[in-house]
């Protein structure tokens, strides 16, 4: 090489370094430019409470490491209702409401489960909140059907990802104290889940959307650039994580003192680019120190596992399955929630059109099976009141609970899963056998147990049904007719007990 093409290389060499450096200095001071935009939108969301900065700075300063003794699943008595729970009703509620959009996913743009109401970019989605008045907020009406219906709980999505707090919060600026003259939409619901007996549980999204600069994984809220993280200076990254932590406790705060007794909390999905602890353990203790007999499930965030530190595991004392049927029993208590509408999203759906009954039962029944509670979703209207699906489906469902209820709320599951060819639920000393209308072509249901029985019968009209014995096996004639029907078994002895898993099944002693 020449020395003058050795001078030109180094020269181009320094210019090209002189460039990088420049873009470099330009983006930090872009981003310093963007904080300072931001500034005003921050302040409203910077928490001036001197208590709740105290625990968010406790917290924050508690490794996930380094906290012992968060038993779960929650071992206190307030808390014991949940794996008998059997059905929870779950409804999904906001600005979103107001033109049956899917919450929060519509404003992401080339989103496939967007919903068919595009809300890109997300400053048309949040201008929904001016439209959104709910002059017909009456859940005593609905949660008294629901009731009927044989729900024995119940989740509102206080907040979702799209930010709008349904309570008047004083944290942030996008709640019903900005939009709705400080109304507070959470009370109502309270009040009226406890009038009927129903179980109170608070759906609430840490991540939020609405909140400056979080880091949302679809920059730009374009799906096509998921995952293409702006860079932020990681100290900038830190400072930015921890107000908004210190919001989120704030928030929280205000859901777990202001209400009473707080039966479900029930997170969907803590996180923040770049930061690896959610304190999750350290955050589960504190809720428990406001609220000791919580079900809490594990969608805060996942802790890490300190042996292996990149193997991540659900912490909470509930697991949920989504829209999914589970394919084997799933460890500890659980909950399999499910999209009930027929318009297939979470937020209202004009058709307004439930699945049916058959449909109902048959997810309820798979998670009683197995122990689980199931969760179908409904979206109300934007006005409060529920939809014309929600109440004709439920006439269903409370005239088949009027009969069935006892097989299927308040049950256990049997120890084993071959202990007969259809699904059972366990009460002590009784079995109930649950027959799908296509069972029926096998004509014949086998049953495993070693126990004698006293009496075997329909649960609809207590009719005695005939069986044969052979050895450990029953064998039971199907009942005729298109209906879903239960056998009822009791037993000529207990054959359930208490144990630390739940009451399961356990032969008496041998003779
Ligand atoms: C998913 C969806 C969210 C919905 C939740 C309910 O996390 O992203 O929109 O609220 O499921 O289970």
């Amino acid at each position: 090489m020449g020395v003058d093409n050795m001078i030109r290389k180094k020269r181009t060499f320094a210019v090209k370094a002189i460039l990088v450096a420049c873009v470099a200095i330009s983006t930090v001071v872009a981003e310093e430019k963007n904080v300072e935009d931001n500034n005003e939108m921050v302040s409203a969301h910077q928490i001036r409470n001197p208590e709740i900065i105290r625990i968010a700075k406790e917290l924050l300063a508690t490794p996930d490491t380094e906290v012992e003794g968060v038993a779960r699943p929650n071992p206190h008595p307030d808390a014991q209702w949940f794996p008998k729970a059997g059905l929870g009703l779950f409804m999904h509620w906001g600005i979103h409401s107001v033109v049956g959009a899917q919450p929060s996913w519509s404003m992401i743009k080339n989103y496939r489960h967007a919903g068919s109401v595009k809300l890109h970019p997300p400053e048309k989605y949040f201008s929904l909140a001016e439209q959104f008045n709910p002059t017909n907020w009456n859940p005593e009406k609905w949660l008294g059907t629901a009731k009927e219906a044989g729900f024995t709980y119940a989740v509102l999505t206080t907040k979702h990802h799209d930010g709008y707090a349904l309570w008047p919060s004083k944290f942030g600026n996008f709640s019903t104290r900005q939009y709705l003259e400080g109304r507070d939409l959470v009370k109502p619901y309270v009040n009226a889940c406890r009038k009927h007996g129903l179980k109170v549980g608070f759906y609430f999204s840490p991540r939020d959307w609405h909140y400056p600069n979080f880091p949302i994984y679809d920059v730009d809220f374009d799906f096509k650039k998921r995952g293409q993280y702006k860079r932020v200076d990681p100290k900038i990254n830190r400072k930015r994580f921890e107000e908004f932590f210190t919001f989120t406790i704030g928030q929280l705060h205000e859901l777990l003192t202001q209400y009473r007794q707080i039966d479900v909390l029930w997170f969907d999905g803590m996180g923040w680019h770049g930061i690896d602890d959610m304190h999750t353990k350290a955050v589960y203790k504190w809720i428990r120190s406001l609220q000791p007999g919580i079900v809490i499930n594990d969608r805060w965030s996942k802790v890490r596992n300190p042996d292996e530190a990149n193997v991540e595991q659900s912490f909470g004392d509930f697991s949920t399955v989504e829209c999914r049927t589970a394919k084997e029993r799933p460890k500890g208590w659980w909950e399999t929630c499910n999209i009930w509408d027929m318009g297939g999203g979470w937020g209202y759906d004009k058709g307004e059109r439930i699945r049916s009954l058959e449909w109902t039962l048959e997810h309820l029944i798979r998670c009683r099976q197995w122990g689980g509670n199931y969760l179908p979703n409904v979206g109300p209207r934007s006005d409060g009141e529920m939809t014309s699906g929600f109440y004709s489906r439920c006439k269903e469902l409370a005239e088949w609970m009027a009969k069935h209820r006892d097989s299927v709320i308040g049950t256990t599951a049997p120890m084993n899963d071959d202990v007969a060819t259809v699904p059972v639920t366990c009460r002590p000393g009784v079995w109930y056998l649950h027959i799908r209308p296509g069972d029926r072509r096998e004509k014949e249901i086998t049953v495993n147990a070693k126990w004698p029985i006293r009496k075997a019968y329909i649960m609809r009209t207590g009719a005695e049904v005939k069986y044969a014995m052979e050895g450990a096996t029953y064998t039971f004639e199907s009942p005729s007719g298109s209906l879903r029907e239960v056998i009822v078994i009791e037993f000529a002895a207990n054959t359930t007990e208490q144990s630390p898993s739940g009451d399961r099944l356990k032969a008496p002693p041998e003779e």
